[in-house]
């Protein structure tokens, strides 16, 4: 053991890392409740699942999302993984090195290319200097050998592809679009899915570094507004659903690239003028000259009467962009879904155009979105898509959403436990065991005690587990051939034959009800 070194076997406890957590039951009962609820509706609306991978090609978020946008400038999870393994000897380095060139797994980037030969072009040096004396592991005696090796382990480093956690999934789905060629699909695809993204934001309530998102994309060659407000239709219904009803949908257009560089000059002269930038903020002062867009979406309460002043991208838009907002509230008043026009709604992700929305709630305190989306036509082409794809889409905060639930409904997420067999006896047993299988089969959740209990220890067990029903199980159901179940909301207890089991626990009287449920 090295100096310093801690024993093995020292107690050490760990905890969730800073901005993620842990959902325990009974809440998780609600989050199932809550997914397979989203799914129904979605699934109503003929979206189906798609699932992507956690972790992406870090370029393709940058892209996608902006390098400009608080995301990707400061909240990725980004780390390098090297394709090229680390080797013993320089000589087997820089062979894994040609064969991942040859094989493709090095991207054939001009950049990546230089790379490679100037790796070459070292190591034909290093051989020449140090006759096949190369392993990387030992020393050596002269310090030339030693950067030309350094310099060799930070090229192949730069080789090395970057990856980041998911921080949203609009582009990973885009990617997944293009790379399976779904356009060939019929009509528009339309996808949703389910998972943690991942953004070191600083925690706070509702507020995490590892959160989860349900989302839903529309990809195709259409863009027509009813797609807009049948998707922003789904969501108002998948509130209803779930009876939340204080929250209020703020829908904007941000113009299309005919449009919007206009206004975003305009934003820039007005930004520019020494009154106004002096009381910017160091992030915003940059995004002047960087994206001046993304100043409207400041959060920092001193800029916010700035940005108030500012002129508002709704009056300057193209007549195409203008009509299709028309349009768009003009399909949402014939959903019979109420919203407000938001004008500084422009989104903290750069692949937006035209139509954006939030569904912000007045019963979630500072971090009150509980979803966001919008139109981002040109992505699909940006990412080296087809030509004409254009794109629609959301993402909820589930950690949002469920705290939503629980305070509209002021429940506290509950486990009823359907059953409880108490049973008593050797011979009980068996019975037990079987019935615990039966009324498991008809998808009741059942608690079956693996060693014996005596009876009043059983009931209260059950009753501390929260149980609708005990069944008990002693001598006497034995050798009657009668069980006793007993109700432990009023505490009516009756017989029944082993025959007429299944029937009493359909419901109503184990109906399976709503949130909290
Ligand atoms: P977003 O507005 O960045 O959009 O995130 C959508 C929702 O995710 C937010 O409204 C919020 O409820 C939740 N959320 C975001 N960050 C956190 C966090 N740190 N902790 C808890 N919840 C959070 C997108 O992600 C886009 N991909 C939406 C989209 C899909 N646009 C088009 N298609």
């Amino acid at each position: 053991m090295g100096e310093g070194a801690k024993p093995e076997n020292e107690r050490r406890k760990f905890r969730a890392i800073k901005g993620t957590r842990d959902i325990l039951p009974p809440a998780t009962d609600l989050w199932n409740w809550f997914e397979k609820t989203a799914r129904g509706v979605m699934e109503s609306y003929n979206f189906a699942e798609i699932r992507t991978p956690i972790f992406e090609e870090t370029e393709l978020f940058a892209r996608s999302i902006g390098v400009e946008t608080d995301v990707v400038n400061k909240e990725m999870y980004t780390f390098a993984v090297g394709e090229i393994q680390r080797q013993d000897s320089l000589e087997e380095l820089v062979e894994a090195v040609e064969s991942a060139w040859r094989d493709g797994a090095i991207e054939r980037t001009g950049e990546n290319e230089q790379h490679v030969s100037k790796i070459r072009d070292i190591y034909q040096a290093v051989r020449s200097g140090a006759g096949a004396a190369t392993a990387i592991t030992h020393q050596f005696g002269s310090g030339v050998i030693w950067s030309q090796i350094n310099e060799i382990n930070r090229l192949v480093g730069e080789l090395s592809l970057k990856l980041t956690l998911r921080p949203e999934a609009t582009a990973s789905v885009c990617r997944a679009y293009i790379e399976h060629g779904m356009q060939m699909l019929p009509g528009n695809t339309k996808l949703y899915y389910i998972g943690p993204m991942f953004r070191r934001e600083r925690p706070q309530k509702g507020r995490y570094r590892q959160f989860y998102q349900i989302g839903a994309e529309v990809l195709g060659t259409s863009d027509a507004p009813a797609i807009d407000a049948e998707l922003i239709q789904m969501l108002t219904d998948l509130l209803e659903r779930c009876q939340v009803e204080k929250y209020m949908l703020l829908i904007n257009s941000i113009g299309c690239a005919s449009c919007r560089p206009k206004y975003v000059e305009l934003l820039r002269a007005e930004l520019r003028k020494p009154e106004i930038f002096s009381k910017l903020g160091a992030d915003s002062q940059r995004r002047v000259e960087t994206n001046p867009l993304r100043v409207m979406d400041s959060k920092l309460p001193e800029e916010q009467p700035i940005i108030e002043k500012l002129p508002k991208i709704s009056e300057h838009l193209c007549e195409e962009c203008s009509a299709h907002f028309e349009k768009l509230k003009r399909e949402l008043t014939l959903r019979e879904v109420p919203f407000t026009e938001s004008p500084r709604l422009v989104r903290g992700l750069d692949y937006y155009m035209r139509t954006t929305f939030e569904i912000t709630s007045p019963i979630l305190g500072a971090q009150n979105a509980l979803c966001g989306g919008g139109r981002y036509d040109g992505l699909v082409e940006m990412l080296g898509g087809p030509k004409g794809i254009k794109g629609i889409g959301f993402a909820l905060g589930e950690d949002r959403f469920i705290d939503a639930i629980v305070e509209a409904h002021k429940i506290h997420a509950t486990r009823p436990l359907d059953i409880f067999i108490a049973w008593m006896g050797e011979r009980a047993y068996p019975t037990a065991v079987r019935l615990a299988h039966v009324l498991r089969d008809e998808k009741h959740r059942v608690e079956l005690p693996a060693g014996e209990m005596k009876f009043r220890k059983a009931l209260e067990r059950a009753d501390k587990l929260g149980a609708r029903y005990v069944l008990i199980i002693g001598d006497d159901e034995i050798a009657s051939d009668m069980l006793t179940i007993k109700r432990l909301s009023d505490g009516v207890q009756e017989k029944i034959s082993e025959e007429a089991l299944v029937d009493f626990f359909r419901p109503p009287a184990l109906a399976k009800e709503g949130p909290g449920s």
